[in-house]
């Protein structure tokens, strides 16, 4: 009888120190996400039209979440007029460069609390189809923010697309552009690798790396293979200068946003002339990934998708030189145009 009432006892204190533990848990993370959470923000009429360094930071941070609720297109007309939240056009493009950091380098700018960006990669000015659905479809694809915040999207395309250039010149000929580029060599392979994966996913075979990157009947390296030119970024960035000074241009440093983000991050704070908000504790090195993840706040942290950072095939170091090689002198000229050595071999 006295185990039984005992049994009873323990089986009680058990499920009120669970409720106990569970509560304590909740309020946690209730506490850490409120900044994503907090519906509306009682200091919202005092914004008005303050300049950039008067950006109230805190405010926007604590009203974060709202935004993303937002983002997945629940906002009703009225919370939109409540909130007098906008859809800008950007204010500044990370134009490319393909497998050079982009999608990285956008989460990561996301992390400031002045920066919203637009998710999907648009393609507008890259693909005459969504070209010719107007600037106001482009608006249309932007997320909503607001007005003091600052809009960014990323279509690594644009970099290399013959059009691009005067047409985000028509749009906006201030605008500020960014360009994440790495080691050319490193970067063909990483291309080629997100092709040889599509393949493989479809059953397919593919050509080796080596067999793309040289031509056979030359020994020379083949400009004709899309992966060697896309890293030939001088030239593509020649024909952006006929349309824009290189002070709109910033040049980020792909390799470095992988081993030591923060300070590439400090630089286009400053060159988007944001006070200096992402910190440290943004970003945190997780070793099963081998990559710097993302923190927002106590509770919501995020690494980027599996597809990025892939393993890259081996490729016969030969050819690694001749292509090393081939680059230098494309690379000398990028360096002297963008006043930023890269020291790539
Ligand atoms: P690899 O897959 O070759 O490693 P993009 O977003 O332009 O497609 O670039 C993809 C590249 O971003 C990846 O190339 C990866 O190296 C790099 N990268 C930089 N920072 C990263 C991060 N924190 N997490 C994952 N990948 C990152």
């Amino acid at each position: 009888m006295l185990f039984k009432q005992q049994a009873l006892l323990r089986q009680k204190l058990f499920v009120l120190g669970s409720l106990a533990i569970g509560s304590l848990l909740y309020l946690v993370a209730r506490v850490g996400s409120l900044d994503r959470l907090q519906p509306i923000c009682p200091i919202e009429g005092r914004f008005g039209a303050r300049s950039q360094a008067e950006i109230p930071l805190r405010a926007l941070q604590f009203k974060r979440g709202l935004l993303h609720e937002f983002r997945k297109g629940n906002a009703t007309k009225e919370q939109i007029r409540l909130h007098n939240l906008v859809q800008q056009l950007p204010k500044a493009i990370i134009i490319g460069v393909r497998k050079g950091g982009t999608r990285a380098l956008l989460e990561m700018l996301n992390l400031h609390p002045a920066v919203v960006k637009a998710s999907q990669e648009i393609h507008f000015f890259d693909n005459d189809e969504n070209y010719a659905k107007g600037i106001e479809w482009y608006r249309k694809k932007m997320p909503f923010s607001y007005p003091q915040q600052i809009t960014i999207e990323k279509s690594p395309a644009y970099f290399i697309t013959e059009e691009v250039p005067e047409r985000i010149y028509k749009m906006n000929s201030s605008i500020k552009l960014l360009i994440i580029v790495r080691e050319p060599t490193t970067r063909a392979i990483s291309d080629y690798t997100q092709v040889l994966e599509g393949k493989e996913r479809k059953n397919k075979t593919y050509y080796k790396f080596e067999k793309l990157a040289i031509d056979s009947n030359t020994c020379e390296v083949n400009t004709k293979y899309k992966a060697v030119r896309t890293s030939i970024y001088t030239k593509h960035l020649e024909r952006w200068l006929k349309y824009f000074p290189i002070e709109q241009f910033h040049v980020v440093d792909g390799d470095r946003l992988i081993t030591e983000p923060l300070p590439e991050l400090q630089l286009v704070e400053k060159f988007l002339n944001l006070p200096p908000r992402i910190s440290q504790y943004n970003l945190y090195f997780n070793a099963t990934r081998g990559f710097y993840c993302l923190r927002f706040n106590i509770v919501f942290n995020k690494c980027l998708a599996g597809s990025k950072g892939r393993i890259h095939p081996e490729v016969d170091p030969s050819v690694i030189t001749k292509l090393r090689k081939f680059f230098h002198p494309f690379n000398q000229k990028f360096y002297q145009i963008t006043g930023r050595t890269l020291n790539w071999p």
